[in-house]
């Protein structure tokens, strides 16, 4: 039987990582959901249509280059709120989630629309503060010049967009383990989510 994780929460709240070492430990397959709405985001900022873009996504637009930039950041929270372009890209992300040998998904539906039944779900989080600062040295490190209040607001006005919106909003699942990352390490971090699952199954 497939095995499913859920990660979900809000930007930069240290999903990615978690769930990469989460996947390594367990011996499971990793997909960043968030990858597909940057993909087709941008997409959009050639001036495809946001839907369109979605139905046509093509695994090599995962790989381009600027993926992590903050203007396709805002462009995927902005398709992301259209239920057509979530409609398009849901498939995918069951199939991946029901692959045998299991599964680590991370965004901010998994829990709530894509893996109701997930056999463990957590909920990221982090303050502002510390997501901002884990993000702009991230940022940095990969050569994009931008100021901490950038990346701040960024991130402020993505997660308002992704609460707020009709379509699967970010919000934890009832039954999600919340893991509040400000005050830990990374390493702390992923002890913590493994040590809930390992727990939870
Ligand atoms: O996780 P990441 O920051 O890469 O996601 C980029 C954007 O994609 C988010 O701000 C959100 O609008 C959208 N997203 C989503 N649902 C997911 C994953 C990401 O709406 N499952």
């Amino acid at each position: 039987m497939a095995f499913t994780i859920a990660i979900d929460g809000p930007a930069a709240a240290g999903k990615g990582t978690i769930s990469r070492a989460v996947a390594l430990h367990f011996g499971f397959a990793h997909l960043d959901t968030g990858l597909l709405y940057r993909a087709t985001g941008r997409r959009t900022l050639d001036g495809t249509d946001p839907v369109e873009a979605a139905l046509t996504l093509r695994p090599e637009d995962l790989d381009a280059e600027d993926l992590r930039s903050p203007d396709v950041a805002q462009a995927a929270s902005r398709v992301a709120a259209i239920p057509e372009v979530r409609q398009a890209l849901l498939d995918y992300q069951r199939a991946f989630a029901s692959r045998a040998g299991g599964a680590v998904l991370d965004g901010r539906d998994i829990g709530t629309v894509i893996c109701p039944d997930a056999d463990v779900k957590l909920f990221v989080t982090a303050s502002d503060d510390v997501r901002a600062r884990r993000r702009h040295k991230e940022l940095c490190e990969k050569g994009h010049d931008v100021s901490f209040l950038e990346v701040l607001e960024d991130l402020r006005q993505r997660d308002a967009r992704d609460s707020a919106r009709a379509a699967a909003p970010l919000k934890p699942a009832s039954d999600a383990i919340t893991l509040d990352t400000s005050s830990m390490s990374i390493d702390e971090a992923v002890d913590q989510a493994i040590e809930s699952i390992q727990t939870a199954l």
